[in-house]
């Protein structure tokens, strides 16, 4: 499987670790020999249609700051939509960074991938939140597919839980902790009797929250996952704007002390119901789905299995590639499955 990397930051690079490990297992139990043909950053690309050199492309990354500088594979300022038009692969996995304004770059790096009948796995929410329907339906009409599972819970199997193991039962209704910044901040207040502001302090020095945090703690990385999850598992087509959304900027220390005397707490849940909400709300400690510090967790509410919570990390960069494995073990299963048929 020839597989073209467009970002080569904290995924990109995790996900080439990955393969190194696990080289072996892949080719003996599940018959998967991926090569990577391509890996483009912001400077540029690095070409190798007979397969890159894993470990020489971390460590040119590392030393010189783009893989472009291979002297004998770089290519300076070739861009991800140039590479992906321009080199044979079958599979092209689109990790840049999310931007939920416009879906770009991998918005047109993954309509470049499907129109030109390459299958897609990304971990980038921007382009999913914003135009999932429309990308589902070009994939189908291209006959290749789109996978996504690290958008939701990173390592932790969200959509595939939902999806594929509760497929003989009816989900009614999904609510979840999915953004482990606003978690820890929430934690943290009530933990610590300390305000917004300080908490926020403590997640930013210790790497949890952004310089700008707004996309987790207005609620909109919330709103991203809960997009994907709507139309993945529920089969709803909607898109961000059909998301209402509050965030945890206005929670202060006294509604966490209030919930405390009932034996809750304040929590920011996402919920997809008849309508898409995210929103922060009381949560008895009892819930299963009151989870601690950055951990996430969703509860699947179906009409015969009833309640289920899964819990997990959520995010990092070693557990979202483990996510695009998966992925990539699914494509090869499906694809195996087309040629039997
Ligand atoms: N990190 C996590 O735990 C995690 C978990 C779930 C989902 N995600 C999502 O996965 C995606 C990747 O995350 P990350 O943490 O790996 O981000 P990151 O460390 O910022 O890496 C982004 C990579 O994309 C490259 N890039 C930026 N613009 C580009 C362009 N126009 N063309 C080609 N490459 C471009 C960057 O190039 P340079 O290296 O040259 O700057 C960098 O290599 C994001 O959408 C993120 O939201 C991340």
């Amino acid at each position: 499987m020839r597989i073209i990397l467009v970002g080569f930051g904290v995924v990109g690079q995790s996900f080439l670790h990955l393969l190194n490990l696990r080289c072996n297992e892949l080719t003996s139990i599940h018959g998967l020999r991926p090569r990577i043909v391509a890996i483009v950053d912001k400077k540029g690309a690095a070409i190798n249609e007979r397969g890159l050199d894993m470990e020489k492309m971390l460590r040119i990354k590392k030393e010189m700051g783009s893989v472009s500088k291979d002297l004998d594979k770089g290519f300076p300022n070739l861009s991800g939509g140039e590479v992906i038009k321009e080199t044979e692969a079958e599979i092209v996995i689109e990790v840049t960074p999310t931007d939920i304004i416009s879906g770009e770059p991998g918005l047109t790096h993954i309509e470049t991938s499907i129109k030109s009948g390459k299958h897609v796995i990304t971990t980038n929410k921007g382009p999913l939140a914003l135009a999932l329907p429309a990308l589902m339906d070009l994939a189908d009409y291209n006959g290749v597919y789109l996978r996504f599972s690290g958008t939701v819970g990173g390592g932790t199997p969200i959509l595939d839980l939902g999806r594929k193991c509760l497929i003989g039962d009816r989900i009614i209704s999904i609510r979840g902790i999915l953004n482990g910044t606003t978690n820890y901040i929430l934690t943290e207040m009530g933990e610590k009797k300390i305000e917004f502001d300080e908490a926020l302090r403590m997640a930013q020095e210790l790497g949890y929250a952004e310089k700008d945090p707004s996309l987790d703690i207005d609620g909109f990385d919330t709103a991203c996952k809960l997009v994907i999850m709507a139309n993945w598992i529920m089969g709803k087509k909607v898109t961000l704007k059909d998301v209402k959304i509050n965030g945890i900027r206005y929670v202060i220390l006294k509604e966490l002390m209030d919930a405390d005397k009932n034996g809750c707490t304040i929590k920011l849940i996402g919920s997809i119901d008849k309508d898409l909400e995210v929103k922060p709300k009381e949560v008895s400690k009892r819930d299963a789905l009151c989870v601690h510090g950055t951990l996430n967790a969703v509860t699947f509410v179906s009409e015969f299995a009833g309640e289920e919570t899964v819990i997990g990390r959520g995010a990092g960069g070693m557990e979202t590639a483990s996510a695009i494995l998966r992925d990539l073990i699914d494509i090869k299963t499906s694809l195996s499955a087309r040629l039997m048929a």
